[in-house]
Formats: structure tokens, C-alpha cells, sequence
């Protein structure tokens, strides 16, 4: 079957059974990339349809993991798209560390952390951690505990730094407002279309002023002026001050 005909072929009854065993926003996902995860999770796990699959995920704590990782999409890594780094150390960090006061930074859709903690080590090595609050956001308590585990690595004064917690992006609301950089990259691209506008503007309107947005290198935003922010490099926004 293909991918488009395990889509359609996904009856709403059992999508719903997905979402609830689950506990996903299954609705906020394109379709094709739903349809190709469970495509995988009906292999790996052994099953014939959703209905048997949903079952199983009720079944077993260790499918279910699996499941919610792979719909939520949680792959990551320390320094991911290094460019990006290159170009937060010498273009969008500078402007942000000349301003006084503190240097909020969040980091919407962290996974286990590793962006963030790339972010905290760039920062330390600029000297400018003392003046820093990092907080990672996900969607999955399971990124999460991985983030915990990682961060006993760290050094005091990064782990000092670091907050972590369990947010739905979608679900409305930021955790408080006028954060001078936000990186939500990678995280967008599985999200419908409305799912995404939403998104984009909670993103803006959690920006301070001459704060900077980042997004992942696939990734743009599709009316920027609209939101209020300014191009400030490739996948870069700034809001004015
Ligand atoms: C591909 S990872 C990106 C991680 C990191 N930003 C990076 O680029 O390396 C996507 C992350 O977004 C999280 N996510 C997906 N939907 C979310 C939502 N509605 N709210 C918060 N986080 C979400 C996933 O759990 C996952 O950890």
C-alpha cells in the first residue's frame, strides 16, 4: 500500500484511538508524514492496521515511547547544522550580548537538549553565560528525562543555567514573554499548514523587542512583516526594537 492510500486508508474512528492512546495532537501533523510514520510503527511493531496498533501501544509503555518519539520526530544533535552556530556567534549573538540585562534563550521543541546545550557551550566559551537563562521546551517527558540525564554531564555553571519543561507549542500559550533568541528549528515541519501559522505567532509575540528567531535550514517564515519581524539572516528574524 502506498503511502497516500495508508493515509486515506486510516479511519478517523482509529486516528482518533491513536491520538488518545497516544496522547499526541495527532491533528496538528500532515497527513503524508503520519502516514509514513505509521507505515514504520505497523512494521516495527508487528501489526496489520491502526486498530491493532493502538491496542498494542495501550499494551506495552515501550511501544508507546517509541510511537510518540517517532510522530514528534526527536531526532537532534549537539551542534546540529553548524553553520547555524557559525552564524549565531558572529551575526545574531553579538547585537543580542552589547544590550544590558539578561540574555533569555529559549529553545522551543528541544528534544533531549542538545541544541540547547550546544547554544549554553557557545555561550560559555563567549563568556557570556553568567548573564544567561536557557530554557528548553518539548512536547515528550521522555525528551525531557533524556535532557535531565545529559545535562549531570555538564559543567555547574552550565547546569546552573539550564530549566526544562514539558510545553505543547500548540496548545496556546509561551512560557512568559520577551525572550531576546528563540530557536524552534526542526520542529515545524511535521505541522499542517494552520498548525504552523499558530505556531509562528506564538513564536513572534514571545520575541522581545530586537529579540532574533531562529528556524531550522529547511525552514522560513511564510509572511515575516506580518508577525512583525524583520529578515536577520537565512531562517533568521529579528523583531523590531
Ligand atoms: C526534530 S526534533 C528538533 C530538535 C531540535 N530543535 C533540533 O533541531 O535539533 C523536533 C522536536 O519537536 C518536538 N515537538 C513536536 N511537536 C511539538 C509540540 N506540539 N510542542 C512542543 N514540542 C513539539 C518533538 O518532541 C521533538 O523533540
Amino acid at each position: 500500500m502506498s503511502t497516500e492510500q495508508l493515509a486515506a486508508s486510516v479511519a478517523e474512528a482509529d486516528r482518533a484511538a491513536l491520538a488518545r492512546v497516544s496522547a499526541l495532537p495527532l491533528a496538528d501533523f500532515r497527513d503524508e508524514h503520519l502516514a509514513t510514520q505509521l507505515r514504520r510503527a505497523l512494521a516495527s511493531e508487528g501489526v496489520g492496521d491502526a486498530a491493532a496498533l493502538a491496542r498494542r501501544l495501550a499494551a506495552d509503555p515501550t511501544a508507546l515511547t517509541r510511537f510518540r518519539r517517532s510522530i514528534a520526530v526527536s531526532v537532534t544533535g549537539r551542534f546540529r547544522d553548524p553553520h547555524q552556530f557559525e552564524l549565531l556567534e558572529r551575526e545574531l549573538l553579538p547585537p543580542l550580548l552589547q544590550q544590558p540585562g539578561a540574555i533569555r534563550v529559549w529553545s522551543a521543541g528541544c528534544s533531549d537538549g542538545s541544541e540547547l546545550i550546544s547554544l549554553g557551550l557557545l555561550l560559555e566559551r563567549l563568556g557570556a553565560l553568567e548573564r544567561t537563562q536557557l530554557l528548553g521546551s518539548d512536547l515528550l517527558e521522555e525528551n525531557l528525562r533524556r535532557a535531565h540525564e545529559v545535562d549531570t554531564a555538564l559543567s555547574e555553571q552550565l547546569r546552573a543555567r539550564l530549566r526544562w519543561e514539558q510545553r505543547d507549542l500548540l496548545a496556546g500559550s509561551a512560557p512568559g514573554g520577551g525572550w531576546q533568541l528563540i530557536l524552534c528549528r526542526n520542529v515545524a515541519i511535521y505541522f499542517t499548514a494552520p498548525a504552523r501559522a499558530r505556531l509562528e505567532r506564538l513564536l513572534a509575540d514571545a520575541l522581545a523587542p530586537g529579540g532574533v528567531l531562529l528556524l531550522g535550514r529547511a525552514e522560513r517564515l511564510r509572511d515575516p512583516r506580518a508577525l512583525g519581524l524583520q529578515p536577520a539572516g537565512p531562517h533568521a528574524y529579528r523583531r523590531s526594537a
